[in-house]
């Protein structure tokens, strides 16, 4: 039996492509070879890299507006520091929110570089909520912000527009509802909720954008170096990008980004009326700040806890304690998670609260 499997990363995928990701590890495209045991630059491989980069460029609705579209190795963590290698010109200034732990360490490693200004941050209650009414100055060279707080649960509703090049982290909710991207002059997401397994890093970048920062860039570094390359600068993490192939396709076959806004909102609205209305639970985030991805709440009364966690596990549930940071409870239900596992956890919090 499955799991209903609410983890925050690695997180759930389609069974379906689990089950063809399996098959293809024995024997790809009838080639009796596995997929992990050929050339990245064999034919039938160079096709699975230029699938993934086509379906991530359609489903964002960003075809021949100018993007490229990579598939890098080092997490999002690496694109910490890519994005102002890339982007930060020597003695330039770049503006970032401070919106969670992901967040800080993006400002982190860009302080590195030049100079920082954190236009606004929500520290000061524990990132619960999403700053606003804060100002972007004009002499900067990009704006950083993270859409989707991971460990927090709350989720930006809406970007700022700026003069500014704008970049984003989606790490935890690229490809779950409809936005403009074109507002976006560069995307990043680690692979692990949305999109496939860990290994592999999305970069959405509009190549206007490179080769003006004055600095030189080590090559690994240098997104102009992996875009001439097709993302097959060095050895590609083959099986993280074939997997992230099937899971866009799924997601294509599904109805795109719009069809699974729907679910995604249903899911979300279950669960977060679910919390507002039983006595036993309390949200984390500010209620307009509230993630569709990542549901962190706790118990008001921690005398259920073990009772609760004995329910959610006799169930079937897995991944639903909280970040160490926050404590309590966080439910990820990503692209992949059926509505049917949001039934289950919603069920029990009921049982709980009739208990
Ligand atoms: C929003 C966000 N950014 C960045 C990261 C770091 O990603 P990685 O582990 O791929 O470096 C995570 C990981 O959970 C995340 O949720």
């Amino acid at each position: 039996m499955k799991k209903h499997n609410f983890s925050a990363g690695p997180s759930v995928l389609p069974q379906e492509v689990l089950k063809k990701a399996s098959e293809a590890v024995l024997n790809f495209n009838h080639s009796d070879l596995s997929l992990i045991e050929i050339s990245h630059r064999s034919t039938d491989f160079v096709a699975v890299m230029e699938k993934a980069q086509s379906l991530a460029l359609e489903l964002l609705g960003l075809e021949n507006k100018g993007y490229s579209v990579l598939f890098l190795q080092g997490g999002a963590s690496l694109e910490f520091l890519m994005v102002p290698y890339n982007l930060l010109k020597v003695g330039g200034k770049a503006a970032y929110l401070d919106t969670g732990t992901w967040s800080s360490k993006s400002i982190k490693e860009a302080n590195l570089f030049g100079t920082i200004d954190v236009v606004a941050s929500s520290k000061d209650k524990n990132y619960s909520y999403i700053p606003k009414g804060y100002n972007i100055p004009s002499d900067i060279d990009y704006f950083h912000c993270t859409s989707n707080n991971t460990i927090f649960g709350t989720q930006l509703k809406s970007f700022p527009k700026t003069d500014s090049l704008l970049v984003c982290d989606m790490s935890s909710d690229i490809f779950s509802r409809q936005l403009d991207f074109s507002q976006f002059d560069l995307i990043y997401a680690g692979a692990q909720k949305n999109m496939g397994p860990a290994g592999t890093t999305l970069v959405v970048v509009k190549k206007s954008i490179l080769g003006n920062t004055g600095r030189k860039i080590p090559s690994m570094l240098d997104y102009q170096v992996h875009i001439s390359k097709d993302s097959m600068f060095n050895t590609p993490s083959v099986f993280a990008v074939y997997v992230s192939m099937l899971t866009l396709q799924w997601l294509k076959d599904l109805g795109g980004i719009a069809a699974i806004e729907k679910i995604n909102n249903a899911k979300a609205t279950l669960l977060y009326n679910e919390i507002d209305s039983n006595r036993l639970f309390e949200g984390v985030a500010a209620n307009a700040d509230r993630s569709y991805m990542n549901v962190t709440f706790t118990l008001t009364d921690d005398s259920y806890k073990d009772t609760f966690d004995r329910l959610w596990k006799e169930a079937g549930i897995n991944g639903i304690n909280g970040h160490r940071s926050v404590g309590g409870y966080r439910a990820s239900i990503y692209n992949a998670l059926p509505l049917e596992s949001v039934e289950v956890l919603v069920a029990i919090m009921k049982k709980l609260a009739n208990s």
